[in-house]
């Protein structure tokens, strides 16, 4: 009897209760215009486009439909979708308008609907997804209110409605009680509509109150959004104005015991970054996807080669809500235009990539030790999957090696710049 009563203490205590999956989609940048013009190659060598997508292209139709049916097939009762915006292509302002933005998330928020019937997708606003793009006002709009009554359904809280016509984010809790806090970050980025304001649409004094309510009720917390805090690796490029990016990560730094991860796009390159507190212990991950465009912008400063469309499941477990795994699935772009068919291919599963029990802090903190070996293994799985195409021996040298060290440590700009001037 004793021994039975230790053995249920031990187990509520252990107990790491079932695993739940939810896969996170990002920057889908559908080209309208892909068969007929390619309005989003911006006159590449493009005069031959494959079926299903060109490296120098936004998403053509039949690859993000593809994606999301593979997707569905191997993985159809995820419990819920992150989905992080950037529905737009880009093109010249003048072939987009307001409307346009709108049909495009229609159309992608139909399309969810129909593979994923069952199952809540928490979507969020890119800086593609305004018109003209990047410039979202602080306040309500025809874009925040065609996306609510688009998103209604999943969002299913009448009390979201009001945050969410005026600055485009809202917090709920999935049916395994994680708390989804999403956020518009579209409003921190070169966006010369709230560029001098402290707090636009009052979203970090929001913020701050959900991530404090959230701790009084002991929930766990996912934040998704668009545009990330910190410094793109390589070209160093802060995508927050910098007052904003302080502000983000302090209030974040705030609440480390109740967040588990943030979860984000917008820069299409599949990296991650360490919330650090002043004394340098990792307590917050903060992932970011791949995106579904194969766009490349061709710029001599970034990796080649070549990136190609992704998506992501990520494991966790339903109570503890503790982040377990990241499964990286991937679309090989020349192989797909051969076959006239999409195949979503397993890339890596993160725990054997990089050798770790899990994707938390601490396991991330212990990985990102081991990357200060340029030449080694984990370094090199990193840089090779920056791209998602897992090919080997792309060349980082010692300045693109720091680079990275620098952003995945460092989001805040005294100590990013402080360890970018260090030789
Ligand atoms: C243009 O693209 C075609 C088809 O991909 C290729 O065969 C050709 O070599 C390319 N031309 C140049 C100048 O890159
Ligand atoms: C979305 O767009 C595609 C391609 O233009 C079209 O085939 C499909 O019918 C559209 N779906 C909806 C729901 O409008
Ligand atoms: C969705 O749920 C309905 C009702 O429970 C069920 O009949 C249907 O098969 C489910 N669809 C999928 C794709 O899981
Ligand atoms: C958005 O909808 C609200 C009511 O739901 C309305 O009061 C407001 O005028 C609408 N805004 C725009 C820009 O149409
Ligand atoms: C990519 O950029 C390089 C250097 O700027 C240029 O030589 C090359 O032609 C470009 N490739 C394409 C396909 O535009
Ligand atoms: C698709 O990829 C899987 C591996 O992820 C492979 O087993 C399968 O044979 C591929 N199917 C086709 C039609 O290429
Ligand atoms: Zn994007
Ligand atoms: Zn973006």
């Amino acid at each position: 009897m004793k021994l039975m009563f230790l053995a249920a203490v031990l187990t509520l205590q252990y107990c790491s209760g079932e695993e739940g999956y939810f896969w996170h989609i990002t920057d889908l940048h559908w080209d309208f215009s892909y068969v007929t013009y390619g309005l989003s190659c911006w006159d590449k060598n493009t005069s031959v486009r494959g079926l299903c997508g060109s490296y120098f292209c936004d998403s053509p139709w039949v690859l993000i439909e593809e994606v999301i049916k593979e997707a569905q097939k191997i993985k159809p009762d995820v419990d819920f979708i992150l989905w992080s915006g950037d529905t737009s292509p880009h093109v010249k302002p003048k072939y987009m308008d307001t409307e346009l933005v709108i049909k495009q998330i229609r159309n992608i928020t139909e399309l969810l609907k129909g593979y994923f019937p069952n199952v809540t997708v928490y979507p969020t606003l890119g800086n593609h997804d305004y018109y003209p793009p990047n410039q979202f006002p602080p306040s309500n709009n025809k874009i925040y209110n065609a996306t609510y009554s688009l998103w209604n359904s999943w969002i299913n809280d009448e009390s979201q409605e009001q945050t969410f016509l005026k600055g485009g984010y809202y917090t709920v809790k999935t049916k395994f009680g994680l708390r989804i806090i999403a956020v518009n970050t579209a409003l921190y980025y070169y966006d010369l509509e709230t560029k001098t304001l402290d707090d636009p649409a009052d979203q970090f004094a929001w913020l701050d109150d959900q991530l404090s309510l959230a701790t009084s009720r002991g929930e766990k917390v996912i934040i998704t959004g668009h545009v990330p805090p910190g410094f793109s690796p390589l070209d160093g490029y802060r995508q927050m104005y910098p007052h904003f990016n302080k502000k983000f990560i302090l209030t974040v730094l705030r609440y480390s015991d109740v967040i588990i991860a943030l979860h984000f796009g917008h820069e299409h390159h599949d990296n991650f970054r360490l919330f650090l507190t002043s004394s340098g212990s990792a307590v917050i991950p903060l992932f970011l996807a791949p995106s579904i465009t194969p766009k490349t912008f061709n710029r001599t400063d970034l990796p080649k080669p070549y990136h190609n469309p992704a998506i992501r499941l990520i494991k966790y477990d339903r109570q503890t809500k503790r982040q377990l795994d990241i499964l990286q699935y991937y679309v090989d772009l020349p192989t797909a235009n051969r076959d006239k068919h999409v195949n979503l291919t397993l890339g890596y599963i993160a725990t054997e990539l990089y050798g770790i029990p899990d994707v938390m802090p601490d396991a991330l903190a212990l990985l990102v030790n081991k990357f200060q070996d340029p030449t080694g293994v984990y370094f090199k799985q990193l840089i090779r999957w920056y791209n998602t195409n897992g090919v080997q021996n792309y060349p980082c040298n010692d300045k693109c090696h720091k680079n990275f060290l620098c952003a995945i440590r460092y989001l805040d700009d005294d100590r990013y710049s402080k360890c970018m001037s260090n030789i």
